[in-house]
């Protein structure tokens, strides 16, 4: 064996000890990952891609951070790149989760392993493993928040309810909706909530591209066909903070009503204050710094050769192959907790929401 690659054996046992698997093998150098995000105008991806960023460097690897401008062909190239520059694994949070697929033929050939960042890719034998948020959990926690607040089995109602949810090119705005409309749909058909425009399906409901415009402008006309008369719409499910601020947007200048709860997801900044400022009932909290060390783990143990960790083998079918899982939990926020799970655990600062 050449003195070289003795060297670059020994150097890389001795990194192994103090990082994860950074060292590429003999030769030296560090496993370089890719890290693939759909935009930078969502709060929440600027910061799960600088917790990755800085927890995959801090264990000793290279890292390729990329931001799409939520535009699937710069997601496509973004992602082909990173497989050409020598990524030996690829994190990607899918804009489109079915038009990765000439980027995942490419990594499945090269052998490059691929785990879906928070949104599942879709269609495609290459996605080797999925770590998230228990997705259906996050609509469930909002159902259940508005079953409570309403009192809804023992108040006598009828009380209106409208509906906005995500993306229909996200795997996960499906499971969001689903969690939440299962736990009300009793409610529904027994005439207690009463959907007064009468839009109650996920493709009714939905918001393209998670936009708050979108979601505003779909508010406002609602508003100004159902509830001009005085009318008050006592609850305005959203499945996550940017669409929920855009019905708050809607309220604001086309509403004169009674102001209704009205739901959230992320925990975003202008989010937390308007639940501070009552225009927010609630949100739920998804710790972008535990979804990015758990996938630095994966990162780490798929790379040594190890069993990765995963908690759910059944539940996510990408259409071609159940795909292993690691659902982190997700938390009820509201501004009664908000101090002690945002604040206290450093993930904003009091000046962040004030
Ligand atoms: C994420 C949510 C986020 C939404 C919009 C979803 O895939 O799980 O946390 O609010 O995308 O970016």
């Amino acid at each position: 064996m050449k003195a070289k690659k003795v060297l670059g054996l020994v150097l890389c046992a001795a990194l192994a000890i103090t990082s994860l698997a950074g060292c590429a093998g003999a030769g030296g150098g560090k496993n370089k990952v890719g890290v693939s995000m759909p935009t930078k105008d969502l709060q929440r991806w600027n910061q799960d891609g600088d917790n990755m960023k800085k927890e995959l460097e801090a264990a000793g690897y290279e890292v390729d951070l990329q931001y799409a401008n939520n535009d699937v062909a710069t997601q496509l190239s973004q992602v082909e790149n990173m497989i050409n520059s020598g990524c030996k694994v690829l994190v990607i949070a899918a804009i489109e989760g079915s038009s990765l697929g000439s980027a995942l033929d490419k990594a499945q050939q090269k052998k490059v392993p691929v785990i879906a960042y928070d949104r599942l890719i879709m269609d495609h034998e290459g996605v080797d493993y999925y770590a998230t948020f228990d997705n259906y959990m996050v609509g469930t926690i909002q159902g259940t928040y508005v079953k409570d607040a309403l009192d809804l089995d023992n108040a006598a109602g009828p009380f209106n309810i409208e509906f906005t949810a995500g993306d229909p090119g996200d795997n996960n705005a499906g499971y969001f909706f689903n969690g939440a409309y299962d736990v009300l749909k009793p409610y529904i058909e027994s005439g207690k909530l009463n959907v007064v425009s009468g839009q109650n399906t996920f493709e009714q409901v939905a918001t393209p591209s998670w936009k708050t415009e979108t979601a505003q402008s779909r508010a406002e006309t609602i508003l100004s066909s159902n509830y001009a008369d005085g009318t008050n719409v006592d609850v305005w499910l959203c499945s996550n903070d940017s669409t929920a601020l855009g019905v708050e947007n809607a309220l604001a200048t086309n509403y004169n009503g009674t102001y209704p709860i009205i739901t959230g997801q992320d925990c975003d900044k202008a989010n937390v204050k308007n639940m501070l400022a009552d225009k927010q009932a609630m949100s739920v909290f998804k710790d972008t710094r535990t979804l990015a060390s758990q996938v630095v783990k994966m990162v780490g143990q798929i790379l040594k050769g190890e069993t990765v960790d995963v908690n759910n083998t059944s539940d996510y079918n990408n259409g071609k192959k159940v795909v292993p899982s690691f659902l982190c939990e997700p938390v009820f926020a509201n501004k009664d907790n908000y101090k002690k799970i945002l604040i206290d655990s450093g993930y904003y600062t009091e000046a962040d929401i004030s």
